[in-house]
């Protein structure tokens, strides 16, 4: 049977790299979509080594030229896109409110909130003819909680379970399902960057589990909302968080 093709944003690194990496193992051709060419390239040369599938196509995601023509590759190399995962985000500056510089929220907000948006829109055009499909975009537990200095993140977060909502209802009766994953403190390779040793340990050790998420157990939530063992879920959002946050 021909695979499935998955479409990994900002699979370079991190979770999304675990997630291209898991859709692999499991039979699924994942399409890595990320603006760092060197991260990418190294992530589908890792996945040819495990004879996986893997493909990567580099794009800056807030660029809606980019992610059309992205979108167009994909579809006409594999005649299919199963699933979207929007992982590409992130908050690369904290704040005082006051020293929020307007470039600094458009930044957050572009990558966030706005890659889950092109990227969505350009897959349902391939979807919809296919009456079926899986989005799966990602919020965090800033998303139900906010957080202080984070206010462009929180919001974009927020923004994008709003946003999965309003998909999900509008595209069920097409049977396409949507579903947000929240993930909590994960240690990817940019978050634990931030931190010291004494102070990740503080952290990560403070969390109900003892413990912050490895990027696997992110993408073994995204894989359950991906597959037909969550097929009549949607409009959901899974938090992977330890017990960080119950909303
Ligand atoms: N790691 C955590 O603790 C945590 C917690 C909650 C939510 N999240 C969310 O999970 C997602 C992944 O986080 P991560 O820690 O794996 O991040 P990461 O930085 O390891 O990976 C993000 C990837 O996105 C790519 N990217 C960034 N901007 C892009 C753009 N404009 N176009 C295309 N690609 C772009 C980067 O090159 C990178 O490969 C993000 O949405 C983040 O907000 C992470």
């Amino acid at each position: 049977m021909e695979a499935k093709v998955v479409v990994v944003t900002g699979g370079a690194r991190g979770i999304g790299r675990a997630a291209a990496l898991r859709f692999s193992e499991e039979g699924y051709a994942p399409v890595i979509l990320d603006r760092d060419a060197e991260a990418g390239a190294a992530t589908a040369s890792f996945l040819e080594a495990k004879q996986a599938e893997g493909r990567f196509i580099q794009a800056d995601l807030t660029n809606k030229a980019e992610v059309t023509a992205a979108f167009e590759r994909i579809l006409s190399a594999c005649g299919r896109i199963d699933v979207l995962v929007n992982l590409a985000g992130g908050t690369f500056h904290k704040g005082a409110i006051q020293d929020v510089t307007p470039a600094q929220w458009k930044e957050c907000l572009d990558l966030n909130l706005k890659t889950t948006f092109l990227c969505s829109q350009a897959v349902i055009a391939a979807m919809k003819p296919a009456g079926r499909g899986v989005i799966v975009n990602t919020a965090s537990n800033f998303g139900v909680t906010g957080g202080a200095e984070r206010t462009h993140y929180a919001a974009s977060k927020a923004a994008i379970i709003a946003f999965s909502k309003s998909l999900a209802t509008e595209l069920a009766p097409h049977g396409i399902r949507v579903n947000t994953i929240a993930p909590g403190l994960t240690g990817t390779d940019r978050v634990r960057g931030k931190y010291d040793e004494d102070e990740w340990a503080k952290l990560s050790g403070g969390l109900p589990m003892g413990r912050a998420a490895m990027p696997e157990e992110i993408a073994d939530g995204i894989f359950f909302l991906a597959t037909d063992e969550s097929d009549y879920v949607t409009g959901a959002t899974l938090h992977v968080n330890g017990g960080m946050v119950m909303p």
